[in-house]
């Protein structure tokens, strides 16, 4: 497969149903499902929350092409909190979990945020493995941070990405001079 094979593009509601699947198997699974559909459309129109999705070209039955991957981030004042990323087993390794990132680390210095944070669960070496080489770094590591319903814990490791020192950012628009012109 090809890297111009695989879109990266906002998610719109007509994907909340595919996300929330992928959510359910590769995110969450042995958690409780919280991402349902409901939820996962309530973060594509939530205007504090961005969400993106990888698309394979091609059709299938929709003809929209099939979701291959996914990410959700939530922005605060001047931080961004990475809720969900996740790509297909079968499409791992191609450069599509960094692609989304990708997508969203600009979005997020464009909105002026200081840094972005995540959790992941504290046994998911492939996840950290990624955001290590995403620059990621661990922070703090939770214990019991995640319940299952059957009221299994599971710890969190926090990470970090620094995008720029906190605190306000300069003003640096001027109206253009004449002679600019
Ligand atoms: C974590 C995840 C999103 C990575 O997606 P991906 O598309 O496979 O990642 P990429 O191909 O963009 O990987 C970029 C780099 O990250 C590192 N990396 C990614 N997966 C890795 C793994 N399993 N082991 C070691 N390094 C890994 C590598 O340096 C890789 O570059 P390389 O392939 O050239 O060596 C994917 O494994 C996944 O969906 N996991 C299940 C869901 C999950 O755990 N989400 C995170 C918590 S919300």
């Amino acid at each position: 497969m090809t890297q111009r094979a695989i879109t990266i593009r906002l998610a719109d509601p007509r994907d909340a149903q595919a996300i929330a699947m992928m959510s359910r198997d590769f995110v969450e699974a042995g958690l409780g499902w919280k991402y349902d559909a409901a939820r996962v459309l309530r973060a594509i129109r939530d205007r504090e929350t961005l969400a993106v999705v990888a698309c394979e070209s091609g059709k299938n039955g929709s003809g929209r092409g099939t979701l291959t991957g996914f990410a959700i981030m939530e922005f605060g004042d001047e931080r961004a909190h990475l809720v969900l990323l996740a790509v297909r087993p079968s499409h791992r390794r191609l450069g599509i979990g960094e692609r989304l990132l990708d997508w969203l680390l600009e979005s997020a210095r464009c909105a002026g945020m200081a840094s972005i944070h995540l959790e992941l669960r504290a046994g998911n070496e492939n996840a950290r493995r990624f955001y290590r080489a995403m620059s990621f770094h661990e922070t703090v590591l939770v214990p019991g941070y995640y319940r299952s319903g059957e009221g299994r814990k599971e710890g969190a490791l926090r990470m970090l990405r620094v995008l720029r020192a906190p605190g306000p950012v300069p003003y640096t628009w001027r109206p253009p001079r004449t002679e600019d012109t």
